[in-house]
């Protein structure tokens, strides 16, 4: 089984943006989100996304002015966001996400986990480390924001199947296939080539994560949390430190 940056570096990566309906439809999307978060930000904070793919919410983030430090182990990702993000105050970092506190010099106002990256962590103990040391990095009122699939119910049958996009070039379908504290996801890739129809297939595992399991984390490290409907089905968490 491939792992996560892996999956990213030799199938998703390459057509993630398309995944995500391209540039424009993306950045519109990523921008509602974040105008719907309404975040209570000065002028040049400093926020960290984290997984911040090709910028969906760094970009937006940053046109409000934020100053953005955005960390993806994807560098393909990294380096199409610093294509769309131009002159904006975006620092590309292609690291760990856990690592994020060695790439900050001060504390940021928020920190974002959008878009189920959350998921991709191996195990619950890398989320309870990543919780814990958001709350040692942010001040009283700093928001720590995540919005993730709940994996926890699993769908069954062909509820398992899930179109993702298609247009005349290219077809991408994911299968899901759960263990007990997993989900093993299937990407499957039909793509029109000048040879006709080639189909690929990769798989990685994500986590079956609560929100209740995420919201008692963030609880226990002392912020108030806010459950909203995110995009696509998503459950967002609005934590804020006290
Ligand atoms: C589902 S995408 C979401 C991207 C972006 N946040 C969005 O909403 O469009 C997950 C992203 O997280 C990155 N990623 C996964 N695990 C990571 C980790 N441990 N550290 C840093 N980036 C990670 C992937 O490379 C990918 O860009």
């Amino acid at each position: 089984m491939a792992t996560v940056a892996e999956h990213y570096a030799k199938h998703l990566g390459p057509i993630y943006l398309w995944m995500a309906g391209g540039p424009e439809v993306a950045l519109q999307a990523g921008g509602a989100e974040i105008a719907a978060l309404n975040l209570p930000l000065a002028a040049g904070a400093p926020v960290c996304d984290l997984g911040a793919g090709f910028g969906m919410h760094a970009i937006p983030l940053a046109r409000r002015g934020a100053r953005v430090t955005a960390i993806d182990t994807s560098a393909e990702l990294l380096h199409t966001l610093t294509e769309l993000g131009g002159d904006l105050p975006i620092k590309p970092v292609n690291d760990d996400l856990l690592a994020f506190r060695s790439h900050i010099t001060e504390a940021p106002a928020a920190i974002l986990c959008m878009g189920d990256t959350i998921t991709h962590l191996p195990e619950f103990g890398a989320v309870e480390s990543l919780i814990a040391n958001a709350a040692a990095t942010l001040p009283p009122g700093g928001l720590f924001i995540a919005s993730f699939r709940d994996y926890s119910v699993p769908l069954i049958g062909d509820q398992r199947f899930i179109p993702l996009r298609s247009d005349d070039t290219r077809i991408l379908t994911c299968f899901l296939e759960y263990e007990p504290k997993a989900v093993i996801v299937h990407d499957i890739l039909h793509q029109r080539t000048s040879e006709g129809w080639q189909t690929r297939v990769s798989h990685y595992r994500k986590l079956r994560l609560s929100p209740e399991q995420l919201i008692a984390s963030l609880q226990s490290n002392g912020f108030n949390v806010r459950r909203e409907a995110g995009m696509r089905g998503m459950v967002r968490l609005v934590a804020q430190s006290v």
